[in-house]
């Protein structure tokens, strides 16, 4: 490596606009990236179980030209470290900065006691999947990626009289039944650990602060809650490519037998620039749906897809199994 760079911690108040900097460079050269702002790096750091510890950045004459963050959730019971994408400007590129970036990122994590650690690459990130292998680390999980245009929906089975959907507000009591719903759904989920109340707060807080409009279904079953989508649309997220992002999450507790099931939908929503912000749909008083899991997925991004003028495409990732 270059004698002239040097690895060295992020320093607070100083790294921070070079961080995003580098973010943004690098996530654009993804085909779907998506960039983020100062703003969005202030309200994560701020989060309850943000990890500011395990950061580094490479330095050459005084610019910052990569970065890593090795975190440690402070939340989680196994204490297994994460290393955050290592990230080097395209020019500083195969000179040996993204493995002595990662390696002082895996070594202060081993400095804290911690004795595994993950990380994740998309597949098609040779670079990346590359520097990992060569770092010693090995394949443990595959995510699949899969996306559909909406229109012509496939037929679905009848519905089940059984459940009832309403649309909840955001309440302290909500927040709570939401909270507890999350964590018995996600119990079997890769990776899981339960999430703590303030961190549910500092989200909501973060989508308000992030103008994220978001809406939530719970289903019941003889009147007890037993899952919950919750869908948002972000208006800034997709910003660059003139179009909004919105992510759907549906949760079904694991108590429920056959509805145990968990997907993530995430859909990109064309909208003419200087056009309204979309609207939650499940705004409207008294909309309901009677449908356990996907199909409620799929019927509120209908819905949204039917706004006038505007085109709908969703991508779905979901547990191999489902
Ligand atoms: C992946 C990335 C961090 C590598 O940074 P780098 O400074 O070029 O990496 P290094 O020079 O230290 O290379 C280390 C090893 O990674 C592998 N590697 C790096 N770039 C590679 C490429 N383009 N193709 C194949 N292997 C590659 C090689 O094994 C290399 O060792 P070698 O040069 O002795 O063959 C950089 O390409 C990057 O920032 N990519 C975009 C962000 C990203 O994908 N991050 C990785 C997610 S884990």
């Amino acid at each position: 490596m270059n004698p002239k760079v040097i690895i060295r911690p992020f320093a607070v108040g100083q790294d921070e606009d070079a961080w995003v900097s580098i973010f943004n460079q690098v996530v654009t050269e993804f085909a779907d990236g998506t960039p983020t702002t100062r703003a969005e790096y202030d309200l994560e750091v701020s989060s309850p179980s943000y990890d500011s510890k395990g950061r580094f950045v490479a330095e050459l004459d005084g610019t910052v030209i990569g970065t890593v963050h090795a975190e440690l959730d402070p939340e989680d019971p196994d204490r297994v470290g994460f290393m955050i994408p290592v990230r080097v400007l395209r020019e500083h590129r195969r000179q040996g900065i993204g493995l002595a970036l990662a390696r002082r990122g895996l070594e202060s994590l081993r400095e804290r006691g911690v004795v595994k650690v993950q990380a994740a690459v998309r597949d098609e990130n040779a670079a990346g999947r590359a520097l990992l292998a060569r770092l010693g680390f090995k394949p443990c999980r595959v995510m699949s990626w899969m996306r559909r245009s909406l229109d012509q929906l496939p037929e679905l089975p009848a519905l089940n009289p059984r459940f009832e959907i309403r649309a909840v507000p955001g309440s302290p009591d909500s927040a709570a039944m939401l909270l507890s719903l999350r964590n018995e759904a996600m119990k079997e989920h890769y990776n899981y650990r339960p999430v703590t109340m303030e961190e549910m707060a500092h989200w909501q807080e973060s989508d308000d602060k992030l103008g994220i409009a978001t809406f939530r279904l719970v289903a019941y079953v003889r009147g007890e809650p037993v899952g919950y989508l919750s869908f948002s649309i972000d208006p800034g997220g997709c910003a660059h490519l003139n179009r909004k992002r919105g992510e759907c999450y549906i949760r079904v507790t694991c108590e429920s037998g056959p509805y145990c099931s968990y997907h993530h939908i995430a859909s990109s929503l064309s909208q003419p620039s200087g056009s309204d912000p979309v609207r939650s749909p499940g705004s409207s008083p008294g909309r309901m749906w009677r449908s356990p899991g996907l199909r409620l997925g799929v019927q509120s991004s209908a819905s949204l897809a039917a706004s006038p003028g505007r085109e709908f495409s969703a991508s779905l990732a979901a547990r191999p199994g489902l």
